[in-house]
């Protein structure tokens, strides 16, 4: 794991989110990283040094002097980081960071930082959104400083909106993907990816869809190793939760099959490579009725119409594409597979049976054998991102011949 033998600055500032930062401590540790906390005064009203030394294993420092005296050095902590990480950063640590208001260890420590510096702010979503914040993280972004945003949802003060510190897990796949991206081949550099993913919404009425449990995963974590690849990465996802964690992927959400259809052809001249993973809806509702449907009689028939099969279709107008397909099998899963490798005019396919445990839909794993006209490759059960690594070797490893 990247971040494994690492040494982790981390600041806390005074916010509410900073109970999140326990497990974000926890989870570096977990991945073999070394951690040395630091806190501004404020940030000690919500978290005890205590609890966040026995997960750190060292102690936590907030003052530039212990009261026995001993000056803990500023200097040190930050020539000692690999990264530092501002986790929560405050609307108040944020702006003393930028203007250079250097009252406290934390300030001091980042000042004196050469390495890399990631910050994820956290505060109400008006602070959020008010022009002092915006123009602050924009100049955090020109000292070269890495924002890992905040996400939307409820705020500690019941409001709704943009302003929670990204969760643990997407700080640490930041830094993560920082310390990969610093080590990895740009083996895909000057290639054009198009990915789909996640499922596709198909309206029976304002209100109602037909759907599936496709989270998106696969896709997500194929976009984000072809960017970290150096490739151009263009991802139209159906209804996901997942959240990019790579600014350089061109996102693009849609809701229906039809959607997800047009957007693809807008880009598919331009592109090298398309990965399908998109659990498309075959069918959709031939009719989508104006308002909501009232459940008045005892059986409702709605009539189903087939959707296009967008892979399909980008097979039959592929002129230089490499495609490459997915496979949710659960009879006949091999012939199934080649099937659809010869129907769809595809170079490639994925194959995912719901007979494995662990692999398919939900899942965070996935366990798959690849297809091309002439090979076949099994591989074992292992986690989504890595399953992305497996697939773009195998796809690079075909654009080689
Ligand atoms: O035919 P089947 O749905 O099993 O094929 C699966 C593959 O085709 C996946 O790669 C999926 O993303 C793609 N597909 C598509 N449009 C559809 C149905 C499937 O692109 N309407």
């Amino acid at each position: 794991m990247s971040v494994s033998g690492k040494k982790i600055l981390i600041a806390v500032s005074g916010g509410i989110a900073a109970y999140k930062v326990h497990f974000l401590i926890r989870d570096f540790i977990k991945q073999g990283a070394e951690v040395q906390v630091i806190i501004t005064p404020d940030a000690e009203h919500f978290v005890t040094k205590l609890s966040l030394a026995t997960l750190s294993k060292k102690p936590v420092y907030s003052d530039f002097y212990d009261v026995n005296g001993t000056w803990n050095s500023h200097v040190e902590l930050a020539l000692w980081a690999d990264v530092m990480v501002v986790a929560p950063c405050t609307a108040n640590t944020l702006s003393k960071m930028i203007h250079g208001m250097c009252d406290n260890l934390v300030i001091a420590t980042y000042m004196s930082a050469k390495c890399p510096v990631f910050i994820a702010p956290a505060m109400d979503l008006d602070m959020y959104a008010h022009p002092s914040t915006k123009r602050n993280l924009e100049l955090a972004e020109s000292y070269g400083h890495i924002i890992v945003p905040a996400e939307n949802g409820e705020l500690a003060s019941g409001l709704i909106g943009q302003g929670r510190m990204a969760e643990p897990a997407t700080i640490l796949k930041v830094v993560n993907n920082y310390f990969s991206d610093h080590t990895i081949e740009k083996s895909l550099q000057g290639r054009t990816v198009l990915i789909t993913a996640g499922p596709t919404y198909e309206a029976i009425d304002p209100v109602r869809f037909i759907g599936n449990h496709s989270s998106g995963k696969m896709g997500f974590s194929l976009a984000e190793e072809a960017a970290k690849r150096g490739a151009k990465v263009i991802l139209i996802s159906g209804p996901s939760s997942q959240v990019l964690t790579d600014k350089r992927i061109e996102l693009h959400k849609v809701t229906s099959a039809k959607e997800m259809l047009a957007k693809v052809f807008e880009f598919y001249d331009r592109i090298d490579i398309g990965i399908a993973s998109a659990a498309v809806a075959d069918y959709a509702p031939k009719d989508v009725a104006k308002e909501k449907i009232k459940k008045n009689d005892e059986n409702l028939t709605i009539e189903l119409v087939k959707n296009p099969d967008i892979l399909k279709t980008m097979g039959e107008k592929k002129t230089h594409q490499f495609l490459v397909g997915f496979a949710l099998e659960t009879q006949n899963e091999e012939e199934n597979a080649k099937g659809k490798l010869e129907k769809k005019n595809l170079d490639m396919i994925v194959l995912n049976s719901l007979r494995d445990e662990g692999a398919g839909f939900k899942n965070d794993t996935n366990k798959i054998k690849i297809f091309t006209k002439t090979e076949k490759r099994e591989f074992d059960l292992k986690s989504k991102d890595d399953v992305a690594k497996d697939i773009l070797n195998f796809v690079e490893s075909q654009l080689l011949k």
